[in-house]
């Protein structure tokens, strides 16, 4: 197969400490079995990197969507990783593994999935995202600036090969059903299901001609496991430039420090915070949440970079602002709308105090 696949896998199996970073020794232990790997053959390229308590696996290959040798890869590179946790004590080691065996495919198991397929241009940039105390639905308001606000990005509306706009599927993620929508066309109908974030996710992004532009990981680790396991963390791959978003509109969504779902125990709203891979370390409350994002220039599948996108002081504004929103919202206490709404809290450890309180009720 000529087409290259990027397949961005991650999981939490195990934080440094408690829940806020990642241990030096499960990055040097993934990168050494994908090394293995990358001298088979299975795979081009790889990166490892990590966002908080969460270990990203970076792959190229040309093995396509949802492939089972790939998902053995990441699925087997976890559960390695799980016993470096154990062996080190670190806390919630293989948090995100839900299962012992691996059944296929990581989708269902824990694990978060971003793929996306093309054949590679004469130049490829992309960018992935990688976010920690969060969840997918963190990615529906940047991805609609990129691709459909004008306000953010220029080129559709000055460049003609991106006037005609692009189709956005969203997902339902309590019914398991997706819808296409295009933009400009559809834009108040999508606003209607994306502005719900805890609900509709954008999964992916096409041009109009079918070209894939981009993809994010949608799994929800506590409807999978049907308890309070952890925020599901997501990522995401965009492709930029030539028809496409700029890499200066990709990453333009996040100079302001929008409201996400997550942060503390997952039961709160709080700023994202775009940071460099170095400050991506949530503590103050487990947060605030962030986000980085690592820029890449694709060569034949080779990952060349990455390039440490929020590692300029242009997003200093955005960070400052996130500190001064946390510090604000954070005086709500255990009051919404700091913390979630009832229908939100459903996925967290809030049901088993409710249950006690039951027969209290006359
Ligand atoms: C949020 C997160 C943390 C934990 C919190 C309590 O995604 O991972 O905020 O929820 O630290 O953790 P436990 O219940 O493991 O003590
Ligand atoms: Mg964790
Ligand atoms: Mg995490």
């Amino acid at each position: 197969m000529d087409k290259i696949t990027i397949s961005v896998i991650k999981a939490d199996v195990g934080g440094y400490v408690g829940h806020s970073s990642m241990h030096p020794n499960l990055i040097t232990k993934a990168i050494q079995m994908l090394e293995e790997h990358k001298s088979k053959g299975t795979i081009v390229d790889f990166h490892v990197t990590a966002c908080g308590d969460d270990l990203d696996l970076i792959m190229t290959h040309r093995l396509g969507y949802d492939n089972g040798d790939i998902h053995k890869m990441a699925w087997d590179i976890f559960v390695a990783c799980t016993e470096v946790a154990k062996q080190l004590k670190l806390y919630g080691a293989g948090q995100d593994l839900l299962s012992d065996a691996f059944a296929g495919n990581v989708k269902g198991m824990g694990p978060g999935v971003a793929e996306i397929m093309f054949e590679e241009r004469k130049s490829e940039p992309v960018i992935i995202f990688a976010a920690d105390k969060t969840s997918p639905g963190a990615w529906n308001m940047p991805l609609y600036k990129m691709f459909a606000d004008p306000f953010n990005t220029i080129g559709l509306v000055i460049d003609p090969s991106m006037h005609e706009g692009f189709t956005f599927d969203v997902l339902d993620i309590f019914e398991n059903k997706t819808v296409k929508l295009n933009s400009p066309e559809d834009m108040y109908d999508l606003l209607c299901l994306i502005g719900a974030s805890e609900h509709y996710v954008i999964k992916n992004i096409f041009k109009k001609s079918g070209e894939v532009a981009a993809a994010s990981s949608t799994q929800k680790v506590n409807l999978m496991a049907g308890r309070y396991v952890g925020k599901d963390d997501p990522v995401m791959i965009v492709r930029c430039q030539s028809g496409l978003p700029a890499v200066g509109e990709v990453l333009e969504p996040f100079s302001m420090s929008y409201m996400v779902s997550g942060w503390m125990r997952g039961s709160h709203w709080g700023p994202f915070m775009p940071v460099s891979v170095e400050d991506a370390h949530p503590t103050r409350f487990d947060g605030p949440p962030r986000v980085i994002a690592l820029g890449f220039q694709i060569n034949n599948g080779t990952l060349v970079g990455p390039r440490d996108m929020f590692a300029d002081v242009s997003f200093d504004l955005a960070r400052k602002q996130a500190n001064e929103v946390a510090n604000y919202i954070r005086r709500h206490g255990p009051f919404e709308p700091q913390r979630l709404p009832l229908s939100d809290m459903e996925y967290t450890t809030l049901p088993g105090v409710l249950k006690k309180l039951k027969d209290k009720f006359k």
